[in-house]
Protein backbone atom coordinates (compact mmCIF):
# COMPACT_ATOMS: atom_id res chain seq x y z
CA UNK A 1 0.00 0.00 0.00
CA UNK A 2 1.21 3.18 -1.04
CA UNK A 3 2.83 5.71 1.95
CA UNK A 4 0.88 8.66 2.49
CA UNK A 5 1.82 11.83 4.48
CA UNK A 6 -1.05 13.92 7.00
CA UNK A 7 -2.15 16.76 5.37
CA UNK A 8 -0.24 18.39 7.90
CA UNK A 9 2.79 16.77 7.12
CA UNK A 10 2.68 17.86 3.80
CA UNK A 11 2.43 21.05 4.23
CA UNK A 12 5.59 20.83 6.04
CA UNK A 13 7.27 18.92 3.48
CA UNK A 14 6.02 21.93 1.01
CA UNK A 15 7.78 24.36 3.64
CA UNK A 16 10.93 22.09 3.66
CA UNK A 17 11.61 22.15 -0.18
CA UNK A 18 11.10 26.20 -0.63
CA UNK A 19 14.31 26.48 2.26
CA UNK A 20 16.43 24.75 -0.40
CA UNK A 21 18.01 25.25 -3.75
CA UNK A 22 17.00 22.27 -4.82
CA UNK A 23 13.91 19.63 -4.06
CA UNK A 24 16.43 17.16 -3.82
CA UNK A 25 18.23 18.91 -0.69
CA UNK A 26 15.00 18.41 1.32
CA UNK A 27 16.05 14.73 1.43
CA UNK A 28 17.08 14.84 5.07
CA UNK A 29 14.17 16.44 7.13
CA UNK A 30 11.70 14.60 4.85
CA UNK A 31 12.86 11.36 5.41
CA UNK A 32 12.71 12.46 9.37
CA UNK A 33 9.11 13.64 8.81
CA UNK A 34 8.00 10.25 7.34
CA UNK A 35 9.61 8.33 9.92
CA UNK A 36 8.15 10.66 12.88
CA UNK A 37 4.71 9.64 11.20
CA UNK A 38 5.11 6.13 10.77
CA UNK A 39 8.07 5.09 13.10
CA UNK A 40 10.83 3.91 10.43
CA UNK A 41 11.49 4.52 6.75
CA UNK A 42 9.83 1.34 4.75
CA UNK A 43 10.40 0.80 1.15
CA UNK A 44 6.64 2.59 0.63
CA UNK A 45 8.67 5.37 2.35
CA UNK A 46 11.40 5.05 0.17
CA UNK A 47 8.99 5.21 -3.12
CA UNK A 48 6.92 8.47 -1.52
CA UNK A 49 9.85 10.84 -0.67
CA UNK A 50 11.72 9.58 -4.65
CA UNK A 51 8.61 10.36 -6.23
CA UNK A 52 8.03 14.00 -4.03
CA UNK A 53 11.50 14.80 -4.73
CA UNK A 54 12.26 13.74 -7.95
CA UNK A 55 14.87 11.84 -6.94
CA UNK A 56 15.73 7.50 -7.77
CA UNK A 57 14.54 5.41 -5.14
CA UNK A 58 18.26 4.45 -5.05
CA UNK A 59 19.50 7.65 -4.22
CA UNK A 60 17.28 7.72 -1.37
CA UNK A 61 18.27 4.80 -0.17
CA UNK A 62 22.00 5.62 -0.32
CA UNK A 63 20.70 8.41 1.72
CA UNK A 64 18.63 6.31 4.67
CA UNK A 65 21.62 3.53 4.83
CA UNK A 66 24.62 5.79 5.47
CA UNK A 67 22.91 7.53 8.59
CA UNK A 68 22.12 5.22 11.69
CA UNK A 69 18.96 7.26 12.99
CA UNK A 70 17.20 6.16 10.15
CA UNK A 71 15.49 2.69 11.09
CA UNK A 72 15.82 0.41 8.51
CA UNK A 73 13.07 -1.77 10.45
CA UNK A 74 9.79 -1.47 12.36
CA UNK A 75 11.58 -0.57 15.55
CA UNK A 76 10.17 -1.53 19.12
CA UNK A 77 8.14 1.03 21.70
CA UNK A 78 11.03 2.88 22.55
CA UNK A 79 14.72 3.45 20.87
CA UNK A 80 17.58 3.00 23.16
CA UNK A 81 20.72 4.94 21.75
CA UNK A 82 23.68 4.19 23.86
CA UNK A 83 26.66 6.29 23.02
CA UNK A 84 29.87 4.40 22.81
CA UNK A 85 32.12 7.29 21.52
CA UNK A 86 35.44 8.10 23.33
CA UNK A 87 33.86 10.18 26.73
CA UNK A 88 31.35 8.02 27.56
CA UNK A 89 33.57 4.39 27.03
CA UNK A 90 35.98 6.33 29.53
CA UNK A 91 33.28 6.86 32.02
CA UNK A 92 31.47 3.31 31.45
CA UNK A 93 29.56 2.80 28.45
CA UNK A 94 30.72 -0.70 28.23
CA UNK A 95 28.83 -1.46 31.68
CA UNK A 96 25.65 0.63 30.35
CA UNK A 97 25.91 -1.46 27.13
CA UNK A 98 25.58 -4.93 28.92
CA UNK A 99 23.77 -4.49 31.16
CA UNK A 100 20.75 -2.98 28.67
CA UNK A 101 22.00 -6.11 26.32
CA UNK A 102 21.09 -8.48 29.87
CA UNK A 103 18.61 -6.59 30.80
CA UNK A 104 16.28 -6.53 27.54
CA UNK A 105 17.64 -9.89 26.24
CA UNK A 106 18.82 -8.77 23.06
CA UNK A 107 22.05 -7.23 21.63
CA UNK A 108 22.52 -3.48 19.20
CA UNK A 109 20.42 -3.19 16.79
CA UNK A 110 17.33 -6.11 17.84
CA UNK A 111 14.47 -5.45 19.80
CA UNK A 112 13.49 -6.57 22.92
CA UNK A 113 10.55 -9.95 23.28
CA UNK A 114 8.23 -8.17 24.41
CA UNK A 115 8.94 -5.08 21.69
CA UNK A 116 9.20 -2.52 24.09
CA UNK A 117 12.53 -1.23 23.73
CA UNK A 118 15.12 -1.34 20.40
CA UNK A 119 18.99 -1.06 21.62
CA UNK A 120 21.40 1.01 19.28
CA UNK A 121 24.93 1.92 19.49
CA UNK A 122 25.60 5.34 18.44
CA UNK A 123 28.28 7.72 17.80
CA UNK A 124 29.21 10.84 20.26
CA UNK A 125 25.88 12.72 21.04
CA UNK A 126 27.85 15.71 22.19
CA UNK A 127 26.93 15.17 26.02
CA UNK A 128 30.35 14.37 26.38
CA UNK A 129 30.70 15.80 29.79
CA UNK A 130 27.99 13.87 31.26
CA UNK A 131 28.46 10.29 30.32
CA UNK A 132 28.08 7.33 30.30
CA UNK A 133 24.60 8.73 28.72
CA UNK A 134 21.91 7.49 26.46
CA UNK A 135 19.38 8.55 24.02
CA UNK A 136 15.68 7.32 24.89
CA UNK A 137 13.61 8.25 21.73
CA UNK A 138 14.26 11.81 21.97
CA UNK A 139 15.49 13.06 25.44
CA UNK A 140 18.71 12.45 26.79
CA UNK A 141 19.49 10.69 30.47
CA UNK A 142 23.22 11.58 31.52
CA UNK A 143 25.77 10.19 34.12
CA UNK A 144 24.30 7.18 34.53
CA UNK A 145 24.91 4.34 36.65
CA UNK A 146 23.39 0.44 36.25
CA UNK A 147 21.12 1.46 39.22
CA UNK A 148 20.10 4.61 37.50
CA UNK A 149 18.85 3.05 34.17
CA UNK A 150 17.38 0.50 35.61
CA UNK A 151 14.80 3.28 37.27
CA UNK A 152 14.24 5.12 34.46
CA UNK A 153 13.87 2.07 32.07
CA UNK A 154 10.56 0.74 34.79
CA UNK A 155 9.25 4.03 34.75
CA UNK A 156 9.23 4.01 31.11
CA UNK A 157 8.08 0.68 30.79
CA UNK A 158 5.43 2.19 33.27
CA UNK A 159 4.24 4.19 30.34
CA UNK A 160 6.08 7.51 32.09
CA UNK A 161 8.10 9.73 30.38
CA UNK A 162 11.06 11.01 32.55
CA UNK A 163 12.26 14.52 32.18
CA UNK A 164 16.13 15.11 31.56
CA UNK A 165 15.43 17.61 34.53
CA UNK A 166 13.86 14.77 36.68
CA UNK A 167 16.56 12.54 35.32
CA UNK A 168 20.18 14.47 34.96
CA UNK A 169 23.11 14.34 38.07
CA UNK A 170 25.32 17.45 37.37
CA UNK A 171 28.30 15.74 39.80
CA UNK A 172 30.67 18.47 37.60
CA UNK A 173 29.03 21.32 37.43
CA UNK A 174 28.42 21.39 40.52
CA UNK A 175 31.54 20.93 41.46
CA UNK A 176 32.42 23.99 38.69
CA UNK A 177 30.33 25.87 40.77
CA UNK A 178 32.09 25.53 44.03
CA UNK A 179 35.67 25.72 42.56
CA UNK A 180 34.84 28.03 39.98
CA UNK A 181 34.39 31.22 41.92
S1 LIG B 1 31.27 10.74 23.84
FE1 LIG B 1 29.24 10.26 24.55
S2 LIG B 1 28.19 12.11 24.20
FE2 LIG B 1 30.14 12.51 23.36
Amino acid sequence: MAFTLSAEHEKIVDELIARYPTKQAACIPVLHLCQRQVGWVSPEVIDYVATRLGMAASEVMGVVTFYTMYAQHPPGKHTVWVCRTLSCELMGAKTIQEHLEHRLGCHAGQTSADGNFTLKKAECLAACGYGPMVQIDDQFYENLTVEKLDALLDRIARGETPTQEETAWYPNAAAATTSGS
